[in-house]
């Protein structure tokens, strides 16, 4: 059975690093996705959703064929074996995207492929009309260059929702999944100090902290795919219990420091639901003037031009920035294309990634 990861642009490698990691195998990053194999479909679903700091969703792949019209769609969703994972009262939302095909109207391929679903779930069960007053089985599709790809999904609300942090509006927050894959390029494994110097809401100390400490982002969280007929439940307990016994405890030292005290106020609260915060100290301070440690990996998301303030704002501070950070190892994330030149150093390294649709770069100096 082949199981696909979905993920933000530009962590197709990391992802894939993870799936390997966690024992899978024909692990293929593609662009924003990736695929592997498993011959234990509970398990690997339970593991995959339970473990993954920089996936998306885990989605069971149902079908993969051409089709360039709506007669072809129809058919080849009506040709998947819906009857083994729908059952009679299931209830099968369909939603999707299109790019770069045929056919590019999305609420119609979603009418098709809810048609054809329901039309071969209405001959199995030998009625016309669908109940769905059941537990949901959440469908999605995606047709990228005329190939339908059919899935189900198992996550239900996405992979970054790790559930320490609500849905209260903070400034710029990173998207959970970029900041925990920031934390693996940055390779901090737990020792030596790792400081957040913009924490805002604390992502990146506590992405920081759960991964020194070897937490499964979502052990605390539920997933639809808990609630599958298909799946085994008790793998779920079994996967959870797994995660807990791999986990470390060791003498840590991260700093989340910012200069908003209700930001830090926020980033202690959400560390706490993480229950990371006995192992992140909380700093009021500039950036541009705070003591960095010697051993120190500096970890920054800077306010930039477009969403914070104005572009010479911006550049004032990387300038600042610059002056105090230039020899550290430093990992910087910005939408602002020009952050070198203020900064006044080339980053070693530069790596293009996604916070949602925002193009942003990282810039690494070590
Ligand atoms: C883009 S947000 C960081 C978002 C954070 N990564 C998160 O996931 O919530 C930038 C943060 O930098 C803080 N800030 C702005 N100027 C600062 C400075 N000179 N020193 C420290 N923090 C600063 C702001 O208060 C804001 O919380």
């Amino acid at each position: 059975m082949t199981l696909t990861v979905p993920c933000l642009f530009g962590l197709e490698g990391l992802l894939a690093d993870e799936l390997k990691r966690l024992g899978f195998a024909a692990v293929e990053a593609v662009d924003g996705r990736v695929n592997f194999t498993a011959d234990n479909l509970a398990a690997a679903v339970a593991r995959a959703n339970i473990n993954l700091r920089t996936g998306e969703r885990v989605l069971i792949r149902l079908a993969e064929f051409k089709a360039t019209t709506f007669e072809e769609l129809f058919q080849g969703v009506k040709a998947i074996d819906w009857e083994t994972y729908i059952p009679r009262g299931g209830a099968f939302p369909v939603t999707g995207r299109c790019v770069k095909s045929k056919l590019m109207s999305i609420p119609d391929c979603q009418k098709i492929i809810k048609k054809a679903s329901a039309t071969r779930l209405g001959e199995a069960y030998g009625i016309t009309r669908m109940p769905e007053d059941g537990i949901t089985y959440p469908v999605r599709f995606n047709i990228m260059s005329d190939t339908v790809r059919v899935y189900l999904d198992t996550s239900g609300a996405a992979l970054h929702k790790r559930g320490y942090r609500p849905d209260t509006p903070v400034e710029a927050p990173l998207r959970e999944t970029l900041a925990a894959a920031i934390v693996q390029l940055s390779r901090y494994r737990g020792r030596g100090t790792l400081i957040d110097a913009f924490c805002g809401s604390g992502t990146l100390a506590i992405e920081a902290a759960l991964n020194a400490r070897n937490i499964a982002p979502g052990q605390g969280r539920k997933y639809v795919g808990e609630a599958f007929h298909f799946l085994s439940r008790d793998v779920w307990q079994s996967e959870r219990d797994n995660a807990k016994a791999r986990e470390f405890t060791g003498d840590y030292h991260i700093i989340a420091s910012d200069l908003d005290s209700a930001a830090l106020a926020n980033a202690r609260a959400n560390a706490e639901r993480a229950g990371v915060a006995d192992i992140i100290r909380f700093e009021t301070a500039d950036a541009r003037t705070r003591d960095y440690p010697g051993d120190a990996i500096i970890l920054a998301n800077p306010p930039y031009g477009e969403r914070l303030s104005t572009t010479s704002e911006a550049a004032k501070l990387y300038k600042a920035l610059g002056e105090i950070l230039r020899d550290k190892p430093l990992y910087l994330l910005t939408a602002d294309l020009d952050f070198e030149r203020d900064f006044g150093a080339k980053a070693k390294k530069r790596r293009k990634l996604y916070n949602g649709m925002l193009q942003c770069m990282l810039y690494m100096y070590f």
